[in-house]
Order: C-alpha cells, then sequence, then structure tokens
C-alpha cells in the first residue's frame, strides 16, 4: 500500500487546470481502457507509484471494479478520478437510467463520489435524441448538485451536441474528452475553439492515437525529439499538453508512464518552429476514431 506521504510528495510534480467550476484538475491521467480486471488493478497500483493522481475510467470497460481495488487504501484526497457512463436514446428513461448508471459506478469503484463524471458518447443522430440527451444532463447535474461528482462534463460531443444540452442545461460542461493527436491539428473540427467559447475544457484521449506508430515512433516526433533528448512518445504528448489541453494516456509499461508523465512538465518547452511543425502535421491522417463534423 502507498503511504500518504509518499502520495503526496508526488501531487506537486504533476500541472492542473482548472476547470468551469473552480475544481483543479491534473493535466494527465491514467487510462484504463482494453484492460482486463487483474490488467486494470495493477496499471492503477502501479500508475500511482510512479506519482499519477489522476485515473481515467469508464462503465462500459468492464473493469471498474478493479479499478476500485487499485485505488484501496489510497487517502481518497489525493487521487483524481473520472469515469464515463453510456449514452440514453428515451427520453422517458434516459434520466433514472443515467441515475442507475452512475450510482453503479460508485457501488463498482466502492467510492462515495468521484470527481469528474462524462457522458461517454452523444446517441447518433443528435436531433432525434435530443429529449433524451437533455434528460441525461439533468440527471448529471442532480448527481453533481448531490455531491457525488466533483465536476461533470461529455465526451464525444462536437457542437450540435452542445446545442441540443445547452438549450435545457442549468450547468455547462466542465470537461469534453474527445480525440486529439500530432497529425489531426491542433483545432480538430473546431472543437477546441468552440468549447473554449463555451468555457468547456477539452481533454484529449488518445493522444498516442492508441499505440498508432507515427504518434510514437514515426521520423516527425522522434526527429524532433533529439533535440530535446525526448522520445517520439514524448514530442506528442508534450505537443497536446503545451497547447493547453490536459490528456488521458495509457500503459502497462512502468518506463513508458514514467516517460509519458514527465512529458507532461513545464520542464521543457517545444520551439515556436517546432510547434508549428507538429501543428500542420498532416500524418497518421487517417488515424482517429473520433472527429467532428458538425
Ligand atoms: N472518451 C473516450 O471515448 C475514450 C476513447 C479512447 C480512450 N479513452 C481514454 O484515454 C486513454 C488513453 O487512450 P488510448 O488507450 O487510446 O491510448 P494512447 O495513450 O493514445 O496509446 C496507448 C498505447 O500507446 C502505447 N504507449 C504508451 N506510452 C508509450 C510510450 N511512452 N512509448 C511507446 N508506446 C507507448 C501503449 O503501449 P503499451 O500498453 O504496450 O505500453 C498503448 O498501446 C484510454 O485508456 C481511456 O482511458 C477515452
Amino acid at each position: 500500500m502507498l503511504s500518504f506521504y509518499h502520495v503526496l510528495s508526488t501531487l506537486s510534480a504533476i500541472p492542473n487546470v482548472t476547470l468551469n467550476n473552480g475544481v483543479i484538475m491534473p493535466m494527465i491521467s491514467a487510462g484504463t481502457w482494453q484492460y482486463d480486471g487483474p490488467t486494470a488493478e495493477q496499471v492503477v497500483k502501479l500508475a500511482l507509484s510512479l506519482g499519477y493522481n489522476h485515473i481515467d475510467a469508464a462503465n462500459d470497460y468492464n473493469n471498474q471494479v478493479s479499478v476500485g481495488a487499485g485505488l484501496k487504501g489510497v487517502p481518497r484526497s489525493s487521487y483524481f478520478l473520472t469515469t464515463k457512463i453510456d449514452s440514453q436514446q428515451q427520453s422517458k428513461t434516459a434520466y433514472d437510467a443515467t441515475m442507475k448508471d452512475m450510482e453503479l459506478s460508485l457501488t463498482q469503484l466502492d467510492l462515495d463520489y468521484v470527481d469528474l463524471m462524462l457522458i461517454h458518447f452523444p446517441p447518433t443522430g443528435n436531433d432525434q435524441y435530443c429529449a433524451a440527451m437533455q434528460e441525461q444532463w439533468r440527471a448529471c447535474e442532480d448527481f453533481y448538485k448531490a455531491g457525488k461528482a466533483r465536476s461533470i462534463g461529455v465526451s464525444n460531443y462536437c457542437p450540435s451536441s452542445f446545442e441540443c444540452i445547452l438549450k435545457t442545461a442549468n450547468i455547462t460542461p466542465a470537461v469534453n474528452q474527445v480525440e486529439i493527436h500530432v497529425g489531426m491539428g491542433p483545432d480538430p473540427g473546431g472543437i477546441i475553439s468552440y468549447c473554449k467559447g463555451k468555457g468547456v475544457q477539452v481533454q484529449a484521449y488518445s493522444p498516442l492515437g492508441d499505440g498508432s506508430s507515427e504518434p510514437i515512433s514515426g521520423d516527425l516526433v522522434t526527429g524532433i525529439g533529439k533535440a530535446y533528448n525526448k522520445t517520439g512518445a514524448q514530442v506528442s504528448l508534450h505537443w497536446v499538453y503545451q497547447h493547453g489541453i490536459p490528456l488521458s494516456t495509457k500503459s502497462t509499461n512502468p518506463q513508458y508512464l514514467t516517460d509519458n508523465k514527465n512529458a507532461v512538465s513545464d520542464d521543457w518547452k517545444l520551439s515556436a518552429q517546432d510547434f508549428a511543425t507538429l501543428d500542420a502535421a498532416t500524418s497518421p491522417s487517417g488515424h482517429y476514431s473520433f472527429k467532428c463534423t458538425k
């Protein structure tokens, strides 16, 4: 088990961002997507032991019980826990079903509250499902008001989804978690500038392209990294960070976890020229699973 002092001593090493409700969120989280139970528990423990203080989970990763096991015994205020719930399509049942899913997450994680609860995806076809989306957001607001989530937000939301929920929302989402990596440009589909205008913090997922080679071992990022004595993956992650975007990345490898944490730091900075080159990169252009079109 980690000592309280060990966890505290590592907190200052990770930069933070302040969300629109004043909650402070660490700029890098350790992801848990695609891990079976034992791997998820092991990765959570490993990441915390290496100084991470933010874990990214989701109801539909089917490993939340194990994520919770990995967090056992760690002082609750020393880490930030993000999780996600599935979308709803039926307006009549969306509120209750969302509440049930959020409560299930707390039960599975064995926590009294999460730091950030996200709606994982909007249902496909916003216009048809707008009423359900509004009801789902209303449930998130009530969960937040009950103190069970310190902040609430969305994921994979494009402007059309925001236009729907903001018609009835009392609380603006704190975060929109979307795919961002080198090759997608500095404002994929215009979602970063759109969210900025609404006071929503964009957070990047798959900042290494879900393990695709170009953001890790491609000539562009490894070439730039040589001047800074950094790996290609560190260049890719730092490009996101230097844009002021928090990110979630994952690894089971202790060296990679350490490299990634060290990449999200003010100890080094990409030159204006290298930054612009990475902004302009169009490769791996085809490798993304999500990008806004409307
Ligand atoms: N909201 C959403 O819809 C959504 C979607 C996707 C992901 N996410 C979240 O974001 C997290 C991260 O995204 P992601 O899982 O797609 O992956 P990612 O961080 O883009 O890539 C992870 C892959 O890169 C490799 N890797 C990591 N660090 C490395 C390094 N320093 N050097 C070389 N290779 C490295 C890992 O390999 P090894 O495992 O072999 O180390 C792993 O295969 C997820 O786990 C999940 O929590 C959210």
